[in-house]
This record gives structure tokens, C-alpha cells and sequence, in this order.
């Protein structure tokens, strides 16, 4: 036992090694969106427990919960109004998949979530707002409730470096169709035009 006090550092160190790892794998599993290389893509298992509920606050103060889009298809995504580039293209991609299925996008509601509660305000949140999907809805809240809704969808986020008021947030990019009943459909990654976002959707209608 007297070789404990050699041991113990070296095993230590192994255990850092082996954690540091699994978190580098972990990283790779799930979609990034670092906002300076583009977004990146990647296979990743259990999408089907993806959905869940979350109650927020839409960019004209009213009070939302995943119970008032029963009997809709829901296309979500999560980003922020900061974001410089990728979120914008896709609530875009969002906005002209639902105008592509004509008459038929009335059964699809378009939902954009801040990762962002700080910055995102419900007046942010307005103005953004207007460049896309006149129907588009985003959703703010508190810190607290904003990490609920980003859990049920299994979204990561996480402030990266930058200014004080001007930091960038890396967040998963995905945007989820779900069912009626709020139940996990499909999803498309930041690759996925409008057109082609449609006649995937048009499937399910
Ligand atoms: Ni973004």
C-alpha cells in the first residue's frame, strides 16, 4: 500500500484521460454549430425520444406550451438572434419550406427557441422576427425555462467566447418535425434547402 502515493496520481491522470476523451467523443455525436467553421452534421441515435413539453413566452407576450400546437406539426428549431449566420439561414429554410407546401403548410407551425434568454427578449425576439414566416413564433423565458425546453430536445448550448454583450452561444442545429402530438417525426440538418425541408414534410401530411 505504500505505493498508493505513486499510484493514485498516475491513476488520476488515466481517469482525466479516459473522461477528457468520452467528452470529445460526445462533442462529435451531436450537432454543433460553432458559428466560425459552419455547421457540421453527424449520425446520432435516440432522435426518437427528442420532443417533450416546455411552456415559454412568444414575441408577443403570450404564454405558450407544447399543449397549444396539438393537432399541428411543429417544425422547431433552437438558436439565438445574435447568431451571425447559421440560425438565420435556417428559420429562412424554415420560413420557405412552409410557403412552399402552399395551402397545406396552414397544418405546420414554425417555432424558433432562444438558447439565448439574456439577449433574447420578447422585443428581440419582435423584431427579428419579421424577417421571416409571418406565423413563425418565438419563444423566450426565463433562464430556467429555456433549459427545459432545450432538455426535452435533447439541444446543447453553451456560451463561447466573445465581449461581454457580443459573446457567440454554440448550440446544436437541428430542425425537429414533430407529429400532431408533439411525438418526433424527423429532422433536417443545416444542409437541408427549403424545398427539399418541404417535400419531406408533405410526406406527413
Ligand atoms: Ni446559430
Amino acid at each position: 500500500m505504500k505505493s498508493n502515493g505513486m499510484l493514485r496520481p498516475v491513476m488520476l491522470l488515466l481517469a482525466g484521460v479516459a473522461v477528457a476523451l468520452a467528452l470529445a467523443l460526445l462533442g462529435r455525436a451531436l450537432w454543433l454549430d460553432p458559428h466560425g467553421g459552419g455547421g457540421r452534421a453527424a449520425s446520432v441515435t435516440g432522435t426518437a425520444l427528442v420532443g417533450g413539453p416546455f411552456s415559454l413566452t412568444d414575441q408577443n407576450g403570450r404564454r405558450v406550451t407544447d399543449a397549444d400546437f396539438s393537432g399541428k406539426l411543429m417544425l422547431i428549431y433552437f438558436g439565438y438572434t445574435f447568431c451571425p449566420d447559421v440560425c438565420p439561414t435556417e428559420l429562412l429554410d424554415m420560413s420557405q419550406a412552409i410557403d412552399a407546401l402552399g395551402k397545406d403548410g396552414d397544418q405546420v407551425q414554425p417555432v424558433f427557441i432562444t438558447v439565448d434568454p439574456e439577449r433574447d427578449t420578447q422585443a428581440a425576439m419582435k423584431n427579428f422576427l419579421v424577417n421571416f414566416h409571418p406565423r413563425m413564433l418565438g419563444l423566450t423565458g426565463t433562464a430556467e425555462e429555456v433549459q427545459a425546453a432545450a432538455k426535452a430536445y435533447r439541444v446543447y448550448y453553451a456560451k463561447a467566447r466573445g465581449a461581454e454583450r457580443d459573446y457567440l452561444v454554440d448550440h446544436t442545429s437541428i430542425v425537429y418535425l414533430m407529429d400532431r402530438q408533439g411525438k418526433y417525426l424527423t429532422h433536417f440538418n443545416a444542409n437541408t434547402r427549403g424545398d427539399a425541408m418541404a417535400a419531406a414534410i408533405g410526406k406527413f401530411l
